[in-house]
C-alpha cells in the first residue's frame, strides 16, 4: 500500500536541520510521492531544488496569499520561466486568507486572479488555500473558469455545500490532518459525503499535525493517518483509500 502527500512545505525552516531524515521517513511509511508547494519565490526557488535532489518529489510554484502584496511582474514572470520545469506539476498555493488577512484583501484578489490566469495559459491545475473566504473564492473560481485546468481545494475547511459545489466545478477536495480531531465535525461529514474519487490526502506539513502529534511538527510520513481516519468515516477498507486517492493525485497532477 502506497499513499501521496499532496501538499506539504519541505522548505520551510522547520526542516532545515533533519529534512533529508524526514524525506527518508516517508519512503519507509510507504509514501510514494510528495508535492511540496511553494509559498513565496525564495520558498519556490527551494521547492524547485528539493524536487531535483529526489525523483519522487515534485514541486508547486506559487504565491500564497499573506505573500500577496510581493506578488509583482518579476514574481509572476518566475513563476511562468519555471513552470515548464519536468517536476513542476501545478501553480499554488495561492487563494484567500480572510482569517489572517496578512495582506490586504484587495492585493490578495488580484495576486489570486494573476495566478489564475497563469495557470490557464500554462495549462497546469491549481492549489487553491482558502480560510474565512468561502464565498469570495468559490465566485473568483467561477469567474476565471477554472474548471479548464482544474485543481485543488488544499487543507478543505468549507461545509459539504461548498465541497459539493467545488467538486461540480471540477476541483478535487484535499483533507489534512484536522480530519482526526474528535470534534472535527464538518470536515468528517465532508469526507462522508463526497465520493472518494474526489478526495486527495495532504499534510500540509510542517503544520497541522494529526491527533497523535497535534500541537508538534507535521511530516509527509503522517499522511497515513489522514488515510485511516478516512477509512474509519466512510466504513471501507483503508486499502481502498490509498489506491483511489493516490489514482486521484495522479490523474489531477499528471504524475507517472
Ligand atoms: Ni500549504
Amino acid at each position: 500500500m502506497t499513499l501521496i502527500d499532496s501538499h506539504a512545505h519541505l522548505d520551510l525552516p522547520e526542516f532545515k536541520k533533519d529534512r533529508h531524515a524526514v524525506i527518508q521517513r516517508a519512503q519507509n511509511n510507504g509514501i510514494e510521492k510528495i508535492i511540496t508547494i511553494g509559498i513565496g519565490i525564495r520558498e519556490c526557488r527551494q521547492a524547485l531544488k528539493i524536487a531535483n535532489q529526489y525523483p519522487f518529489i515534485y514541486a508547486a510554484l506559487g504565491m500564497h496569499p499573506h505573500n500577496a502584496k510581493d506578488l509583482d511582474l518579476q514574481a509572476l514572470d518566475f513563476i511562468e520561466k519555471n513552470a515548464g520545469h519536468a517536476k513542476v506539476v501545478g501553480i499554488g498555493e495561492m487563494g484567500l486568507d480572510f482569517y489572517r488577512n496578512l495582506s490586504p484583501r484587495e492585493d490578495q484578489i488580484r495576486c489570486f486572479r494573476a495566478q489564475l490566469d497563469l495557470a490557464l495559459g500554462l495549462k497546469l491545475p491549481v492549489i487553491i488555500h482558502d480560510r474565512d473566504a468561502h464565498k469570495e473564492t468559490v465566485s473568483i473560481l467561477r469567474e476565471e473558469k477554472t474548471w479548464e485546468t482544474g485543481g485543488v481545494i488544499h487543507c478543505f475547511s468549507g461545509d459539504v455545500d461548498m465541497a459539493l459545489e467545488c467538486v461540480d466545478m471540477g476541483f478535487y477536495i484535499s483533507i489534512p490532518g484536522t480530519v482526526t480531531f474528535k470534534n472535527a465535525r464538518t470536515i468528517h461529514n465532508v469526507v462522508k459525503t463526497v465520493p472518494l474519487e474526489n478526495l486527495l490526502l495532504e499534510t500540509d506539513c510542517p503544520f497541522l499535525a494529526p491527533a497523535p502529534y497535534r500541537g508538534k511538527r507535521n511530516e509527509p510520513a503522517y499522511v497515513t493517518y489522514v488515510a485511516e481516519k478516512i477509512a474509519e468515516i466512510k466504513k471501507i477498507p483503508l486499502k481502498e483509500v490509498a489506491r483511489v486517492t493516490t489514482q486521484n493525485t495522479k490523474k489531477l497532477f499528471s504524475l507517472p
